[in-house]
């Protein structure tokens, strides 16, 4: 497999230039990059949109993107370096003529040639095809794209299918932003680097798992895209399913993209479907109506801009999720997200078994189980609830629980916490496939997620309402009580 980690200069063109990802993220990122060095002198960035170029759209695009986004005052040397990489072409993606255009700015030999496709899916396939006929594309050059990939398995495999009919397996880069956040990578850390975890991580000692990803904001202007997929496929579908596979997946041999891969597959494939029978337990749908968030009214999710008032749309989703293999038997993972929530908050939870036996029942009748929390957003970190006896000289020993607390901010104190587009945009152009995501991961996901989806409609589930600026509808309290358990938070 080709996973070359070389660096050498780029030619970055990004279809949709001018969109929305483009100037709030990419641009900036791009900046950042330059500034910590990471781009090679010779690396040209070529914006492509369908806009004429009057009076350099794309610079200005960036300026801007700069002014609004950018926390720390701009290094004028680092801009003026990063503006000489700039160029900009207006075409028409869907005239494969045009792509002939891109011949002339790029540089085969020279430089790799990466292609992120900034633009909504139906474009893919014309973009795929003029590329070709450009006849810029060398086996070096990869094409960046990230989800919405498909809405259902049918319609991700005619975007993969159009996609591979031009580029290789190894070339293509599909995006989820999570794989780029510090703190989802650092589960590969956590597990795969410290013995007590790589030997405490099954049905043996853990309880259940719980992952949560909550949401401060509503829909933001995107009602049209949102109602059309929901926050199971707009989040769970890539993000939560991701989170998961690296939580179960066995030891890879390496960090090897095709051994990450393999074994994140196999988890996806272990997932024990949702079907109509068993539906209506193991999964809560909501959505939001009216509420407040930090004591400001927000309306309801039917009342946002441009919405239809009989949407089903779910804004939250709850699953118990069983995965059936060795490993994971008996062992539910219990996943959660939701938009308008009461903060922005995301954390993996690890709760162990209990004691079989409590022999400090005199000064703790109740021993609670150990509790591994790995916080993803915000105040980054990792903690861990343990028992510790109370200093004191009682005639019984008295213990109480106590955390463990690793707060990246603290220990890692001064670091600047790079964005995850700047570390996959880095990835893309080293060419290592590793935090990217294989279109059998993709396929697997929506296998799964489509039968929930099938299993809902059958059922003709309704979400049910919660309040904006709650923990979701009380059904995912119940969800957790029929088990015994309650969310962490
Ligand atoms: C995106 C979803 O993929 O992730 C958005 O489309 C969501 O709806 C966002 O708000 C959340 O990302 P983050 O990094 O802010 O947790």
């Amino acid at each position: 497999m080709n996973n070359k980690k070389t660096f050498k200069p780029c030619d970055l063109v990004i279809f949709g230039a001018l969109g929305d990802l483009s100037t709030r993220k990419l641009l900036l990122c791009l900046y950042q990059l330059d500034k910590a060095n990471l781009l090679e002198s010779d690396t040209k960035i070529i914006g492509v949109d369908r806009f004429a170029d009057e009076g350099n759209l794309l610079l200005k695009a960036a300026n801007t993107c700069l002014d609004k986004f950018l926390k720390e005052a701009r290094d004028q040397t680092v801009w003026e370096r990063f503006s000489a990489r700039m160029s900009y072409l207006q075409m028409d993606l869907t005239k494969p003529a045009e792509y002939a255009q891109l011949s002339a700015v790029v540089d085969k030999d020279k430089r790799r040639m990466i292609n992120y496709f900034s633009v909504p899916p139906f474009l893919f396939k014309s973009i795929c095809q003029g590329l070709k006929l450009s006849g810029a594309l060398t086996p070096e050059s990869r094409m960046v794209m990230e989800k919405p990939i498909g809405y259902d398995l049918a319609s991700s495999e005619e975007i993969n299918n159009a996609v591979s009919d031009v580029f290789t397996g190894d070339q293509v880069c599909r995006i989820d932003h999570y794989l780029g956040k510090e703190t989802v990578l650092n589960l590969l850390a956590l597990r795969f680097a410290n013995s007590i975890f790589t030997t405490n991580w099954d049905h043996n000692t853990i309880d259940h798992i719980q992952i949560t990803v909550a949401e401060e904001v509503g829909i933001e202007g995107r009602w049209g895209y949102f109602d059309e997929s929901g926050q199971t496929r707009d989040m769970m579908q890539n993000h939560l399913l991701q989170i998961l596979t690296f939580i179960a997946m066995e030891p890879p041999v390496s960090l090897d993209a095709s051994n990450i891969h393999y074994e994140k597959i196999k988890v996806l494939k272990d997932l024990r479907p949702i079907t109509k029978e068993n539906v209506a337990e193991k999964t809560v749908r909501g959505q939001y109506a009216a509420g407040e968030i930090n004591g400001v009214a927000v309306p309801g999710y039917i009342e946002e801009e441009g919405a239809n008032i009989k949407s089903n749309t779910e804004s939250f989703v709850a699953v118990r999720v069983d995965i059936d293999n060795w490993r994971w038997a008996g062992v539910p993972f219990y996943l959660r997200t939701g938009k308008r929530m009461p903060a922005k908050q995301s954390e993996i939870m690890i709760q162990f078994k209990q004691l079989p036996h409590n022999i400090f029942k005199d000064s703790y009748p109740d021993l609670p189980p150990n509790k591994l929390s790995i916080r993803l957003q915000p105040d980054e970190g990792v903690d861990i609830e343990m028992m510790n006896k109370i200093p004191g000289i009682d005639e019984h020993i008295k213990i109480g629980s106590t955390k463990l607390d690793l707060s990246f901010s603290e220990v890692f104190n001064g670091n600047r916490v790079a964005d995850a587009y700047e570390r996959l945009l880095l990835e893309a152009m080293r060419g290592n496939s590793t935090l990217f995501i294989s279109r059998e991961e993709i396929e697997q996901a929506w296998t799964w997620i489509d039968s929930m989806q099938n299993a809902w409609a059958e059922t003709q589930d309704v979400p049910k309402p919660y309040a904006a600026g709650s923990w979701g509808p009380d059904a995912a309290t119940e969800l957790m009580a029929r088990d015994g358990r309650t969310w962490d938070i």
